[in-house]
Protein backbone atom coordinates (compact mmCIF):
# COMPACT_ATOMS: atom_id res chain seq x y z
CA UNK A 1 0.00 0.00 0.00
CA UNK A 2 2.87 2.62 1.01
CA UNK A 3 4.72 1.41 -2.31
CA UNK A 4 1.31 2.28 -4.01
CA UNK A 5 1.21 5.97 -2.68
CA UNK A 6 4.62 6.32 -3.35
CA UNK A 7 4.57 5.13 -7.04
CA UNK A 8 1.59 7.13 -7.61
CA UNK A 9 3.49 10.36 -5.97
CA UNK A 10 6.68 9.48 -8.41
CA UNK A 11 4.11 9.56 -11.25
CA UNK A 12 2.70 12.98 -10.15
CA UNK A 13 5.93 14.04 -9.62
CA UNK A 14 7.33 12.93 -13.53
CA UNK A 15 3.87 14.50 -14.87
CA UNK A 16 4.39 18.20 -13.01
CA UNK A 17 8.53 17.74 -14.60
CA UNK A 18 7.44 16.90 -17.99
CA UNK A 19 4.18 19.80 -17.79
CA UNK A 20 7.15 22.52 -16.41
CA UNK A 21 9.32 21.04 -19.03
CA UNK A 22 6.62 21.86 -21.93
CA UNK A 23 5.82 25.05 -20.65
CA UNK A 24 9.57 26.73 -20.44
CA UNK A 25 9.81 25.05 -24.27
CA UNK A 26 6.57 27.13 -25.57
CA UNK A 27 7.89 30.20 -23.41
CA UNK A 28 11.48 29.97 -25.20
CA UNK A 29 9.69 28.98 -28.34
CA UNK A 30 7.75 32.32 -28.36
CA UNK A 31 10.91 34.45 -26.72
CA UNK A 32 12.88 33.30 -29.49
CA UNK A 33 10.01 34.87 -32.12
CA UNK A 34 9.78 37.86 -30.12
CA UNK A 35 13.47 38.60 -30.10
CA UNK A 36 14.60 41.00 -33.46
CA UNK A 37 17.37 38.76 -34.91
CA UNK A 38 20.54 40.90 -35.99
CA UNK A 39 20.96 41.93 -39.21
CA UNK A 40 23.82 39.50 -39.39
CA UNK A 41 21.33 36.86 -38.42
CA UNK A 42 18.70 37.92 -41.42
CA UNK A 43 21.56 38.44 -43.86
CA UNK A 44 22.37 34.49 -43.67
CA UNK A 45 25.32 34.47 -40.88
CA UNK A 46 28.96 34.42 -42.18
CA UNK A 47 28.35 32.13 -45.14
CA UNK A 48 26.53 34.75 -46.59
CA UNK A 49 28.92 37.51 -45.42
CA UNK A 50 31.42 35.31 -47.15
CA UNK A 51 30.03 34.71 -50.30
CA UNK A 52 28.67 38.03 -50.67
CA UNK A 53 32.41 39.43 -50.30
CA UNK A 54 33.82 36.60 -52.45
CA UNK A 55 31.99 37.83 -54.67
CA UNK A 56 32.35 42.08 -54.56
CA UNK A 57 35.74 42.40 -53.92
CA UNK A 58 37.30 40.08 -57.49
CA UNK A 59 34.89 42.78 -58.86
CA UNK A 60 36.78 45.84 -57.33
CA UNK A 61 40.21 44.30 -58.62
CA UNK A 62 39.21 44.17 -61.95
CA UNK A 63 37.38 46.84 -62.54
CA UNK A 64 38.45 49.50 -64.99
CA UNK A 65 38.54 52.23 -62.61
CA UNK A 66 39.06 51.55 -58.95
CA UNK A 67 41.13 48.11 -60.32
CA UNK A 68 43.99 50.70 -60.48
CA UNK A 69 44.11 51.73 -56.67
CA UNK A 70 44.53 47.31 -55.97
CA UNK A 71 47.11 47.01 -58.69
CA UNK A 72 50.69 44.87 -57.44
CA UNK A 73 48.39 43.63 -54.61
CA UNK A 74 49.57 40.04 -53.81
CA UNK A 75 47.15 36.68 -53.91
CA UNK A 76 47.97 37.06 -50.62
CA UNK A 77 47.00 40.90 -49.99
CA UNK A 78 43.96 40.80 -51.83
CA UNK A 79 43.33 37.17 -49.78
CA UNK A 80 43.75 39.24 -46.59
CA UNK A 81 41.61 42.41 -47.86
CA UNK A 82 38.86 40.36 -48.91
CA UNK A 83 39.23 38.52 -45.04
CA UNK A 84 39.32 41.80 -43.31
CA UNK A 85 35.93 43.27 -45.25
CA UNK A 86 34.57 39.53 -44.31
CA UNK A 87 35.30 40.66 -40.68
CA UNK A 88 34.31 43.83 -40.60
CA UNK A 89 31.10 43.46 -42.77
CA UNK A 90 29.87 40.15 -40.07
CA UNK A 91 30.69 42.93 -36.61
CA UNK A 92 29.38 46.01 -38.18
CA UNK A 93 25.69 43.68 -39.35
CA UNK A 94 25.83 42.10 -35.47
CA UNK A 95 28.01 39.14 -35.99
CA UNK A 96 30.06 37.41 -33.31
CA UNK A 97 33.61 37.86 -36.00
CA UNK A 98 36.40 40.45 -34.40
CA UNK A 99 37.32 43.23 -36.45
CA UNK A 100 40.43 42.81 -37.85
CA UNK A 101 41.41 45.81 -40.25
CA UNK A 102 42.43 49.24 -39.22
CA UNK A 103 40.31 52.20 -39.17
CA UNK A 104 38.65 52.95 -42.56
CA UNK A 105 39.81 56.61 -42.21
CA UNK A 106 43.19 55.31 -41.27
CA UNK A 107 43.75 53.30 -44.21
CA UNK A 108 41.72 54.88 -46.73
CA UNK A 109 43.31 58.10 -45.55
CA UNK A 110 45.80 60.14 -48.10
CA UNK A 111 44.65 57.95 -50.92
CA UNK A 112 43.09 60.81 -52.57
CA UNK A 113 39.65 58.97 -53.25
CA UNK A 114 37.20 60.48 -55.41
CA UNK A 115 33.61 60.54 -54.69
CA UNK A 116 32.72 58.59 -58.07
CA UNK A 117 35.45 55.89 -57.06
CA UNK A 118 33.53 55.23 -53.77
CA UNK A 119 30.55 55.24 -55.87
CA UNK A 120 31.76 52.56 -58.23
CA UNK A 121 33.00 50.15 -55.53
CA UNK A 122 28.94 51.08 -53.91
CA UNK A 123 27.39 49.95 -57.36
CA UNK A 124 29.43 47.04 -57.28
CA UNK A 125 27.93 46.02 -53.71
CA UNK A 126 24.32 46.95 -55.00
CA UNK A 127 24.94 44.68 -58.01
CA UNK A 128 25.97 41.59 -55.75
CA UNK A 129 23.32 42.07 -53.29
CA UNK A 130 20.70 42.21 -55.63
CA UNK A 131 22.48 38.56 -57.47
CA UNK A 132 21.91 37.04 -54.20
CA UNK A 133 18.10 38.19 -54.08
CA UNK A 134 19.03 40.15 -50.38
CA UNK A 135 15.40 41.50 -49.79
CA UNK A 136 15.01 45.45 -49.28
CA UNK A 137 14.88 45.96 -45.69
CA UNK A 138 18.62 43.82 -45.44
CA UNK A 139 19.54 45.53 -48.30
CA UNK A 140 18.69 48.69 -47.32
CA UNK A 141 20.21 48.37 -43.71
CA UNK A 142 23.81 46.92 -45.44
CA UNK A 143 23.91 49.81 -47.47
CA UNK A 144 23.28 52.56 -44.83
CA UNK A 145 26.50 50.92 -42.62
CA UNK A 146 28.57 51.14 -45.90
CA UNK A 147 27.24 54.92 -47.00
CA UNK A 148 28.10 55.84 -43.09
CA UNK A 149 31.97 55.30 -43.81
CA UNK A 150 31.93 57.50 -47.02
CA UNK A 151 33.37 60.34 -44.92
CA UNK A 152 36.06 58.61 -43.18
CA UNK A 153 37.09 57.48 -47.35
CA UNK A 154 36.36 60.01 -50.07
CA UNK A 155 38.89 62.77 -50.11
CA UNK A 156 37.66 64.73 -53.15
CA UNK A 157 34.19 65.41 -54.03
CA UNK A 158 34.32 64.95 -57.96
C1 LIG B 1 32.75 51.31 -49.72
C2 LIG B 1 33.25 51.15 -48.53
C3 LIG B 1 34.61 50.55 -48.29
C4 LIG B 1 34.91 49.63 -47.36
C5 LIG B 1 33.94 48.96 -46.38
C6 LIG B 1 36.32 49.36 -47.45
C7 LIG B 1 37.00 48.46 -46.65
C8 LIG B 1 38.37 48.30 -46.65
C9 LIG B 1 39.10 47.48 -45.72
C10 LIG B 1 38.48 46.66 -44.59
C11 LIG B 1 40.41 47.57 -46.02
C12 LIG B 1 41.58 46.88 -45.30
C13 LIG B 1 42.14 47.84 -44.27
C14 LIG B 1 43.35 47.31 -43.54
O1 LIG B 1 44.30 46.84 -44.20
O2 LIG B 1 43.37 47.36 -42.29
C15 LIG B 1 40.52 48.46 -47.15
C16 LIG B 1 41.69 48.79 -47.77
C17 LIG B 1 41.75 49.47 -48.95
N1 LIG B 1 40.70 50.04 -49.63
FE1 LIG B 1 38.80 50.12 -49.01
N2 LIG B 1 36.87 50.12 -48.43
C18 LIG B 1 35.85 50.86 -48.99
C19 LIG B 1 35.97 51.76 -50.02
C20 LIG B 1 37.08 51.92 -50.79
C21 LIG B 1 37.17 52.72 -51.99
C22 LIG B 1 36.03 53.57 -52.57
C23 LIG B 1 38.42 52.57 -52.49
C24 LIG B 1 39.03 53.16 -53.72
C25 LIG B 1 38.48 53.00 -54.89
C26 LIG B 1 39.15 51.69 -51.58
C27 LIG B 1 40.45 51.29 -51.72
C28 LIG B 1 41.17 50.60 -50.78
C29 LIG B 1 42.61 50.36 -50.90
C30 LIG B 1 43.50 50.79 -52.04
C31 LIG B 1 42.97 49.66 -49.74
C32 LIG B 1 44.35 49.21 -49.34
C33 LIG B 1 44.65 47.87 -49.90
C34 LIG B 1 46.00 47.41 -49.37
O3 LIG B 1 46.98 47.89 -49.87
O4 LIG B 1 46.03 46.59 -48.45
N3 LIG B 1 38.29 51.31 -50.57
N4 LIG B 1 39.26 48.87 -47.52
Amino acid sequence: MRNRHLSTILDLAAIFVALMIGVSLVQSAVADSNVEKSLYERLGGYEAVSAVIDDFAPKLFDDPIVGARFFGMSDDSREGFRQKNKNLVCAATGGPCKIISRSAATTHGGLGIKASEFDIVAQHLVDTLNKFNVPEREFNELMAIIGSLRPDIVEIED
